[in-house]
């Protein structure tokens, strides 16, 4: 059976680049590996008063998402130098469930971003969050796609093949990655 991964947009813009590379992504993976992309813009402010109250149905539909899954992968613009709210507003909320779905979790990232630098400054702040909720990331290679309104094209399709070729070459990184990590028996 595939090994199934789940993709989080940390922007929820409709013409998101960061939506384009998962979709990318998801055409480069190898065989065995198929990619659902989520979608939780109805994930509210986390308030720990309302917590109390009980989880909205979205953070547990996600984290139930992020449980079932083989492993995430996370896409995500730099906004101001750092992560965008909406992804460490949704992880916070996830972080509070029991069984945290993180924990022992295969994840690989990438950012797209229209400045030079990629979001590369957003991912080194996600691998810090990701690795205090015990998810394990996926450390090479990386995947920094700067400039990205000169790397897809008006369809929205990757067209930029050292873009393409370092994106293929992660995927199946990630793929030994999961196998690796994946328990005996
Ligand atoms: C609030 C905000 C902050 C941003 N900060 C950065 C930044 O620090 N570095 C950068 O390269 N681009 C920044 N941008 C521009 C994003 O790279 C650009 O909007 C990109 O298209 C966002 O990714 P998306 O296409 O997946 O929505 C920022 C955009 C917004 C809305």
């Amino acid at each position: 059976m595939d090994l199934n991964i789940l993709g989080i947009n940390g922007s929820l813009r409709k013409h998101s680049y960061n939506r384009m590379a998962l979709q990318a992504a998801r055409e480069l993976m190898p065989p065995g590996m198929s990619l659902h992309i989520t979608h939780y813009e109805d994930v509210p402010l986390f308030n720990q008063d309302d917590q109390e109250q009980g989880f909205p149905v979205a953070v547990v539909r996600l984290a139930g998402e992020i449980a079932r899954a083989d492993g995430v992968l996370i896409a995500s613009p730099d906004y101001n130098h750092s992560v965008a709210g909406v992804l460490k507003n949704a992880i916070d909320w996830v972080s509070r469930i029991e069984p945290q779905p993180f924990v022992g979790k295969p994840v690989a990232m990438l950012s797209a971003t229209m400045g030079p630098v990629g979001g590369a400054r957003n991912q080194y702040e996600l691998r810090k969050i990701i690795a205090s909720i015990e998810g394990l990331c996926l450390v090479k290679p990386e995947v920094f796609i700067g400039r990205a309104d000169t790397k897809f094209d008006s369809n929205g399709h990757l067209a930029d093949e050292p873009t393409r070729r370092i994106l293929g070459l992660q995927m199946h990184a990630f793929q030994q990655w999961i196998l690796r990590l994946r328990p005996a028996g």
